[in-house]
């Protein structure tokens, strides 16, 4: 038999070529090729051996199914993002940047289960067992029944995993250091990856154990290696945050058995993760209600409403090009409503630069936030606070027009609880039929917007025009 040739595996997008090359010609990135074994793949001694599949039975789609019962950690955000619990069977990717508490996270679900009963093992390539004892004893957590391992050859973890109780819940922490021994390359490498994680997903689906995989990230965020990785687990989770600030939010990606888009939120603190229960609370803390340039933007993640600031300041500009810089949201999304407030607002921005700011470090992808966006920047350039008792949400059309966002009635609803007064938003917000709604005035266009808060700024400051 002739000795199987090497592939050359680029590490950044799973691309396979037959030759070495500096740049990877499928996703472009330079220096990601390396070498690897070649992998003993469907096709190859089976179908040289002229092997015939067997026929199985097809099942029809009205089968019966049991119910599952979800594996239920006990920390409440986790088990939520997770769609009410892991599935048994299930298996999940949790990615992250260093430092943000995946470890941390999932040490704490792990115990937590642990103490409510059942097998639950944590097997770290990263850390000696003595590490992972030391942030346990830290967490106040040593008394928990966990299983702790530090081992990365995934034959040897799934011998010992099936010797004993099939466990309820299998942390592995991280794929990127396990390695399995069918196949011939560096722990990390697409193949490796790919190899251990099939070999642990093929032991979830048959123990019934739901398996916790933690993944790292590249530099732009997506989790290293091969992404058909993402396609292979049934639920994808990103623990996001910035250093700076002490809260982190867990988000599903992909969700087999349940709704994606849902949030967890966390707040790291000297005893580890600390659930959040009302985020809202913790975004608008420290407000300061008197300063222009804040607008509190009623937004909806997943399926739950979150108050949060959106902060801008502009600015007369000494350079050529002024500047335009935006943290926690879009840029093209800033640039495209200042564009709106220039073409259809009447307002002048060229001369300013722009600084835009969403409280707290989180980060915002929905347009609804347009118009809370809108509304800071014109109360930072006209250099008028907006009503403290508001709050903000619409979409910006390139028209000028305020169009409607879903979930009006939710974000009414989380306003009311805490303590606002009254809402800006597109008309048609105000038909949602929901209990506990506050008034709300209705802005049709970006124009109507700069006039509402220029008018304010004239009642408020009679004596002096505007210095913008
Ligand atoms: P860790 O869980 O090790 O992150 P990851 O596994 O995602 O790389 O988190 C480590 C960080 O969390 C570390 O910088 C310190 C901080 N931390 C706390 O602030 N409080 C705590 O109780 C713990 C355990 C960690
Ligand atoms: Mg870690």
């Amino acid at each position: 038999m002739a000795r199987a040739r090497p592939s050359y595996v680029c590490q950044n997008c799973g691309a396979v070529s037959q030759r070495w090359q500096g740049k990877c010609e499928a996703c472009g990135e330079w220096n990601t090729i390396i070498e690897e074994g070649a992998a003993l793949g469907v096709g190859g001694a089976a179908a040289r051996k002229g092997l015939v599949g067997r026929a199985f039975a097809l099942e029809s789609l009205s089968g019966a199914s049991k119910p599952v019962e979800r594996i239920v950690t006990g920390i409440s955000e986790l088990d939520r993002v997770a769609g009410g619990g892991f599935v048994p069977g299930s298996a999940t990717l949790i990615g992250g940047e260093p430092g943000i508490g995946k470890s941390t996270l999932l040490i704490q679900a792990c115990a937590t289960l642990a103490q409510r009963g059942g097998r639950v093992v944590y097997v770290s390539g990263e850390e000696s067992t003595e590490q992972v004892r030391l942030r346990a004893s830290r967490l106040g957590l040593s008394s928990a029944p966990v299983q702790l391992a530090a081992q990365t050859l995934v034959e040897d973890i799934v011998a010992t995993l099936g010797s004993g109780d099939s466990p309820k819940l299998v942390v592995l922490d991280s794929i990127q250091t396990m390695w399995s021994d069918a196949v011939e390359s560096a722990p990390g490498s697409v193949s490796q990856v790919r190899a251990s994680s099939q070999a642990l997903i093929r032991y979830a689906k048959s123990s019934g154990a739901a398996v916790v995989m933690v993944g790292h990230v590249t530099k732009d965020g997506q989790i290293a290696g091969p992404r058909v990785m993402e396609h292979m687990v049934d639920a994808v989770m990103s623990f996001e945050g910035d250093g700076a600030h002490a809260f982190r939010v867990l988000r599903a990606t992909k969700n087999r058995f349940g709704a994606t888009d849902e949030i967890g939120v966390f707040e790291m603190t000297g005893a580890g993760l600390a659930e959040v229960a009302n985020p809202s609370a913790l975004f608008l803390a420290g407000r300061d209600v008197s300063a222009p340039g804040a607008a509190v933007f009623a937004g909806v993640e997943g399926a739950r409403p979150l108050l949060v600031e959106i902060q801008a300041l502009v600015a007369p500009s000494t350079l050529g090009t002024p500047r335009r810089t935006v943290v926690g949201w879009d840029g093209a999304r800033l640039a495209m409503v200042l564009a709106v407030l220039e073409a259809h607002g009447g307002l002048k921005l060229g001369g300013y630069d722009v600084y835009l700011n969403v409280a707290g470090g989180l980060r915002i992808g929905e347009p609804a936030a347009d118009l809370a966006a809108a509304a800071a920047l014109v109360s930072s350039l006209v250099g008028v606070a907006l009503p403290h008792d508001a709050v903000y949400f619409g979409e910006i059309a390139l028209s000028g027009a305020v169009r409607a966002v879903g979930h009006a009635g939710l974000r009414l609803k989380e306003a009311a609880k805490l303590g606002f007064l009254r809402a800006y938003t597109p008309s048609g917000a105000a038909k949602d039929e929901d209990a506990g709604r506050l008034p709300t005035s209705t802005v049709s266009s970006v124009a109507s917007l700069v006039a509402e808060i220029a008018a304010a700024g004239v009642a408020a400051r009679p004596r002096k025009k505007d210095e913008a």
